[in-house]
């Protein structure tokens, strides 16, 4: 096993993978990214953005500098972004995925997808995205962060949740979450996002969810360990039958094998 990982058993369908540290995460995460695309150059990503996925994308800007990753071929597909926000305006996500990763690898600028939070017409943006998902053959390895109330993408939790790529209503504590891209301002922060639906995160063909910090813990051991409910979205990972959740200590501190 890579990185100092070892498994713990689990109650649901997810495989669980605890490593030392947030570091000894990302390096792994960019080993098996480097790896699948050797065996594939045409692999299609599917990304989130949050501080969590931060040291994956600095992990693989250094692979691609050092001449071990080539991206020239690969495709990828962002889970959301923020509606009323433009692609140029510094809050959006695809200013956040371009500092953090687009602008450091040598992605094909055709070839990367987003969501785009200024369509006039919300329902066929959602539906040009899931055609754009379907014609690119599917996404073969799905990358999660983990929304401290259960969220994963902008799929909040709810009475109820929606298939497909869709608009969604935010959460106050998603907007707090979020306010570090708004000057600290969750006032700032829009109330609606565009996301992936949670079908269109389980029809790919490989999930890994990363969650770190001990701020996760809870939220994990629900995920892990309860029900499938939509109260947490992620639960749902439980239903994939190739979903892994990968942790540092913090976050796995809470489930009942750690104990
Ligand atoms: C945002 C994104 C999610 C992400 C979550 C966690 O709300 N829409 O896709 O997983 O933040 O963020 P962080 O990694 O900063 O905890």
């Amino acid at each position: 096993m890579t990185g100092g990982a070892r498994s713990a058993p689990t109650h649901g369908g997810l495989r669980v993978r605890i490593f030392p540290s947030a570091l000894s995460i990302s390096r792994a995460l960019a080993g098996e990214i480097a790896r699948a695309l050797d065996a594939n150059p045409r692999l299609v990503l599917g990304l989130p953005t949050g501080r969590t996925p931060i040291p994956l994308y600095r992990e693989l800007a250094a692979l691609h500098r050092a001449g071990r990753i080539d991206l020239s071929q690969a495709t990828t597909f962002n889970l959301d972004e923020f509606l009323g926000v433009s692609s140029d305006d510094p809050r959006s996500y695809r200013a956040f995925m371009r500092r953090h990763f687009f602008d450091h690898v040598n992605l094909a600028a055709r070839r990367i997808h987003l969501l785009n939070g200024l369509a006039h017409d919300v329902a066929r943006e959602c539906e040009r995205y899931e055609r754009a998902i379907a014609r690119a053959g599917g996404i073969d390895l799905q990358i999660l962060g983990l929304g401290a109330n259960g969220h994963v993408g902008f799929n909040e939790p709810g009475r109820a949740l929606v298939a497909r790529t869709h608009r969604t209503r935010l959460r106050p504590t998603t907007r707090r979450a979020n306010a570090g891209l708004f000057g600290g301002r969750a006032g700032d922060v829009p109330r609606e996002a565009l996301s992936m639906g949670m079908a269109t995160i389980l029809r790919t063909r490989r999930i890994v969810l990363v969650a770190t910090g001990a701020s996760k813990a809870g939220c994990v051991r629900r995920m892990i360990e309860g029900p499938v409910t939509t109260r947490v979205p992620a639960s749902f990972l439980q239903l994939h039958s190739n979903a892994e959740v990968w942790l540092d200590r913090g976050a796995a501190q809470g489930l009942r094998a750690e104990g």
